[in-house]
């Protein structure tokens, strides 16, 4: 093959604008710089080179977030309850909104309201931004009263995005919680209220306690666990949930290399989003990104569009090591 491949995805096929990004990593809500908006980047992390970038999830009032200590690590796994700490919308849209959009790469912002209006409302006040390309509707923080509450369940992730949905002419992306029994149900459920494709997933709720004092680090207990520690989680609601959807997968969730984001996209994953690992190596994103094209070559694929679902087509055997899952395996970190 002597053409490059093409790295574009289209996150919303059925939009009427669509969402066609020129790849297919994103930088994952809430890590994206020092404020979680892009503040304090190095001039060496080329955020620009991603197909976009999602800002911190934002509500319609300031919030101050949750009492410190707001975070405990180990070995492969973040620990946070930061609580959705944030300026407000009118704040962002005023003071942020005009840098992004001077940039390249497009901004999804991320929204939390309290009620399927609250939602609404939100949607309707972002309307018309410039900078803003599309919405991220976080239904899955549990760190905050009521969050988790519209990812559990399915008829409220339906109002909430049914509400955005009529607020908005943007595309809408719905984030959703592995704390369920069934993410499928509610990803249904989202996507029937018109939602252009869901992320899966956010963090897994988790606890940590101090080793001396045996008592748990966080003041609320529990907050939620990422990093490599969930990527097995993520893979398999996305393994699950392309089976069983047709709207485009955002796969996100303890990705630390390429190769743990092939591996999210053959799962089912149209892009990806990048996150926790940023806050170690913030030049990763662009890294995976710079990845995508001799992946491709090496497999001869003319688009990496191709390797979405490529775990569902193909079962590699013993003896062929030809496949797609197997060229995964042996794919360079
Ligand atoms: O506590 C937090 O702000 C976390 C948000 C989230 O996981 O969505």
């Amino acid at each position: 093959m002597t053409a490059s491949p093409t790295l574009a995805v289209q996150l919303a096929p059925h939009h009427s604008k669509g969402l066609l990004l020129r790849n297919p990593v994103l930088w994952a809500a809430g890590t994206f710089g020092l404020d979680g908006y892009g503040a304090g980047l190095s001039s060496n992390v080329d955020f620009q080179a991603l197909g976009a970038v999602v800002a911190k999830t934002t509500t319609l009032k300031p919030r101050k977030g949750n009492p410190l200590p707001r975070v405990a690590q180990g070995q492969g796994w973040l620990l946070n309850s930061i609580g959705l700490q944030n300026p407000g919308i009118e704040a962002v849209l005023k003071e942020k909104a005009p840098i992004w959009a001077a940039w390249q790469v497009p901004v999804i912002l991320s929204l939390a309201g309290e009620s399927p209006e609250e939602f609404g409302q939100l949607a309707q006040v972002a309307e018309g931004t410039p900078g803003v390309a599309a919405l991220e509707l976080n239904l899955s923080c549990p760190n905050v009263a009521g969050g988790l509450d519209f990812g559990q369940v399915p008829s409220l992730a339906a109002q909430a995005a049914a509400r955005v949905k009529a607020s908005t002419s943007l595309p809408v992306l719905v984030k959703l919680t592995p704390n369920v029994t069934d993410i499928v149900a509610v990803a249904r459920a989202a996507e029937g209220a018109g939602a252009d494709a869901v992320t899966l997933i956010n963090t897994v709720v988790g606890m940590a306690l101090d080793p001396e004092r045996l008592q748990p680090v966080l003041p609320g207990a529990t907050g939620g666990i990422s990093g490599p520690a969930i990527r097995a989680i993520a893979l398999a609601m996305v393994f699950k949930a392309y089976r069983e959807l047709s709207l485009p997968i955002v796969g996100v969730g303890g990705i630390s290399c390429l190769q743990d984001a092939l591996e999210l996209m053959a799962a089912g994953a149209t892009a990806v989003q990048i996150g926790t690992a940023t806050f170690a190596d913030p030049t990763l994103p662009q890294r995976v990104v710079a990845g995508l094209g001799p992946f491709c070559a090496r497999r001869r694929l003319a688009s990496i569009g191709g390797l979405t679902g490529a775990a569902h087509r193909e079962r590699p055997s013993s003896t062929s090591p030809s496949t797609s899952a197997e060229a995964l395996k042996t794919s360079k970190r």
